[in-house]
């Protein structure tokens, strides 16, 4: 019997930052799903007229971009582009002065960036509710949609909720690079009860810290494990994963990486090892033909364009609690 969570457990998340998958409780990731799941059936919390959303993006966003404008939108707010190369970030005026500055103007600031650290700082300096919008060590945001994503296909009820606990014992498993949308999926998907198997070749494995936090983290008997073979990381998984093999800032690297990532490609081959069920995710934007063929990506079994729609609700929903809505 689906056991919804409490969401009362969200109302401590008010005016909270979102740095990691790791901010949120086992409980407060399970009810921000289900709250995503309704704002997605047309069921949520009123209208945040007023409130403003900052965007600070140092990289190239489709998808984060424009469901944060949109989520925000929605909920009655709306969102300021703050470009880096447009405001004195870009010529270099202290992060401590900018986010003590935006505090006074924004309720909210988005920020894509590089090191995990700069995102800390700005959260260290403002005084309203920051979220990580993708750095090189994190993309919470991405990870909520992308278990979102994984329990329409595996824990919905009948009613159009989502029983979440039928995420227990499911295996995720992520082939690639391990980068910063592994560590969400690892870290997320361990506070779900979900198993995560993370296959790389040697040398591109997930920060040891960040599997070591994911362990500890793990609900329910999950296990999150790194394999270096794909077939290995892949068999009878119930959903399998990939992200492109250079990331942004990586670009220099792009050769010498698809050389090391050969036979690292989620191709119709690698994917008939996993369950028979397996929805296929990427958070986009891919590579057809290099991390994922063509073939994998447009079937049957790909799940990728629900998974970009479900950025928004995760994030309408993410928004909603920070600002306190509830
Ligand atoms: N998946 C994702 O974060 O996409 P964008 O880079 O387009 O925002
Ligand atoms: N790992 C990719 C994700 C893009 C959404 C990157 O950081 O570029």
């Amino acid at each position: 019997m689906a056991r919804p969570a409490d969401r009362s457990v969200l109302s401590s998340l008010r005016g909270s930052d979102l740095l990691s998958s790791a901010d949120l409780s086992p409980e407060q990731t399970r009810a921000l799903l289900e709250l995503a799941a309704d704002l997605k059936a047309g069921r949520g919390p009123g209208p945040q007229q007023g409130r403003i959303l900052g965007l600070i993006f140092s990289k190239a966003s489709t998808r984060t971009r424009v469901s944060f404008s949109v989520a925000m939108a929605r909920l009655g707010g709306q969102t300021i582009d703050l470009l880096p190369t447009v405001t004195q970030v870009g010529r270099g005026e202290p992060v401590a002065d900018t986010a003590r500055v935006l505090s006074r103007y924004c309720d909210a600031l988005a920020i894509r960036t590089f090191a995990q650290t700069d995102l800390e700082a700005y959260a260290h300096w403002a005084t309203i509710p920051v979220i990580n919008a993708l750095t090189d060590r994190e993309h919470p945001c991405q990870a909520l949609a992308d278990y979102l994503t994984m329990a329409e296909a595996f824990a919905a009820t009948d009613g159009g909720g989502l029983a979440l606990e039928r995420l227990q014992g499911l295996r995720l498993a992520y082939v690639g690079d391990g980068n910063n949308v592994a560590h969400s999926l690892m870290l997320c998907g361990a506070l779900l009860g979900v198993t995560v198997s993370i296959g790389t070749p040697a040398g591109f494995a997930p920060d040891p810290k960040v599997l070591d936090q994911a362990r500890s983290l793990a609900q329910h008997g999950a296990t999150v494990t790194v394999v270096h073979d794909p077939v290995e990381a892949v068999r009878g998984a119930q959903a399998v994963y990939t992200d492109v093999w250079a990331s942004m800032g990586q670009e220099e690297e792009q050769d010498a990486r698809e050389r090391a990532f050969a036979g690292w490609c989620l191709d119709e081959a690698l994917l008939s090892e996993a369950d028979p069920r397996a929805i296929v995710l990427h958070c986009l934007p891919a590579h057809r033909g290099e991390e994922i063929s063509a073939g994998v990506i447009e079937g049957s079994a790909s799940r990728v364009f629900d998974q970009a729609e479900n950025r928004l609700h995760a994030q309408q929903a993410l928004l909603a609690t920070l600002l306190g809505a509830l």
